[in-house]
């Protein structure tokens, strides 16, 4: 019960939008009080939330959808629509997303977070043939685009890398594209090419998702990582507007932060603290588009405890992209540069957010973001993981059309699912 009290609450607060005081503000009781309710059970501090304050938060979020639903019925039709990228339902970039659109996604994710923590499960994908075309190395990024359609009761069809494809024999992007459009209803690309993924998507017209293009973007991956951002911050009661955030590493070569700081510049007044070994900087073309954006300050550091001695909220680390340019290139990137316990017990706070796409590079010298913050639960690169499943399962219902499905389409699990997924995982991050 209280796992699932906190889960209540925690998700009022963020859906609303509000922190820990306005939100105790608004539902007439003492911070004090809501701080107890939001503690784990087995607290001492921990108390029960009486049930007309349950009702009364309830009635607040209906009104909250109502006006929420009307002010979408008077923007113009169905989501998928409205990110469409010239008239066809592609997911290629975060360019696509307004504030309001990428909000609307993410509470269809929400709507998929009992098929993701396997308590329900959903057949509206029934039928239907996802085809995943990974031309580079992937792990997570295909098996949870594969996984988020099964569970949505589709089927998927993999194939990987260049030597087992007919690429290999010199077939061009379109040959491949319209052929695979004949056998599936819709397909996720990674590619090595900058742009090759649009390619993809121009030579049909079934739904594509850009899975990364070479060091252009990675857009589930920011939108996956925008989502992990929002719900750490509601749990901890705060607001993304005027939130202070370090990318580490190799903003350069790595699309996940080109696709991520684009999208964090939708909200007001961010602080972005860039730190990145000399070569490895953020591309100006990008700065640039989030400069547009007003608001926002952007700072580079030369160190990492330069960039974290003013206070971050969130660390969002990267591999350096050693497969995207000779070793010769690279010069110092140094233990210095390395997100390890000592930094982050000497510069930042209990409620510092850490984040990696992954997969982190845990051979010696390569000083990714260590293994010593396993144990640490500021490290939220699982509960970053998991967020993939339901990100993505949103995304596949939106450009095929069956968002509004899966609410009535839900029937119980007949297995028994653990509780928490890995043996490390936080009070919060138990399933409800
Ligand atoms: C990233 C990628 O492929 O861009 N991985 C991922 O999809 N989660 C990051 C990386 O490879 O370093």
């Amino acid at each position: 019960m209280s796992v699932a009290q906190q889960v209540f609450l925690r998700d009022a607060m963020r859906r609303l939008n509000l922190t820990r005081d306005v939100f105790s503000a608004r539902i007439g009781v003492k911070r004090r009080a809501l701080d107890t309710w939001l503690l784990p059970e087995g607290s001492q501090e921990f108390r029960s939330m009486p049930d007309v304050v349950g009702r009364f938060v309830t009635e607040i979020m209906d009104n909250d959808l109502l006006l929420r639903k009307y002010a979408q019925s008077t923007q113009s039709g169905p989501l998928r629509d409205r990110i469409a990228v010239d008239g066809k339902h592609q997911l290629l970039s975060v360019d696509q997303f307004s504030r309001e659109s990428v909000e609307e996604l993410f509470r269809i994710a929400d709507l998929m977070q009992p098929i993701a923590r396997r308590r329900k499960v959903s057949r509206v994908l029934e039928g239907a043939v996802l085809g995943n075309l990974f031309f580079e190395a992937s792990t997570r990024t295909r098996v949870s685009f594969g996984a988020a359609f099964c569970r949505l009761g589709g089927s998927v069809c993999d194939t990987t890398g260049f030597t087992f494809s007919s690429m290999a024999k010199g077939e061009s992007i379109y040959d491949t594209s319209r052929v695979m459009s004949g056998y599936v209803d819709a397909m996720v690309v990674r590619h090595p090419d900058r742009g090759s993924v649009a390619e993809f998507a121009r030579a049909t017209n079934i739904p594509v998702v850009n899975g990364g293009d070479g060091p252009g973007e990675h857009p589930s991956q920011a939108l996956l990582d925008l989502y992990t951002i929002l719900t750490e911050f509601s749990r901890l009661g705060k607001l993304l507007d005027g939130a202070h955030i370090a990318m580490v590493g190799d903003l350069k070569y790595g699309r996940t932060v080109h696709s991520l700081i684009k999208l964090l510049a939708l909200y007001r007044g961010l602080k972005f603290t860039l730190v990145a070994p000399r070569g490895l900087e953020m591309p100006n073309d990008i700065l640039e588009q989030v400069g547009r954006n007003g608001g926002h300050v952007i700072e580079q550091a030369g160190s990492l405890e330069e960039g974290l001695s003013g206070g971050v909220d969130v660390i969002y680390a990267t591999r350096v992209q050693k497969e995207r340019f000779a070793a010769e290139e690279l010069e110092g990137y140094t233990l210095d540069f390395q997100v390890n316990k000592a930094i982050i017990d000497k510069c930042c706070g209990p409620d510092v957010v850490i984040m990696h796409p992954l997969p982190r590079d845990s051979r010696p010298g390569a000083n990714d973001l260590s293994v010593d913050l396993n144990h640490d639960s500021r490290l939220a690169i699982f509960r970053q993981t998991d967020n993939g499943i339901p990100v993505r399962m949103a995304i596949f219902a939106v450009l095929l059309g069956v968002e509004g499905l899966v609410q009535h389409s839900l029937r119980d699990v007949t297995w028994n699912p653990p509780s928490h997924v890995g043996p490390d995982d936080s009070v919060f991050h138990g399933l409800d």
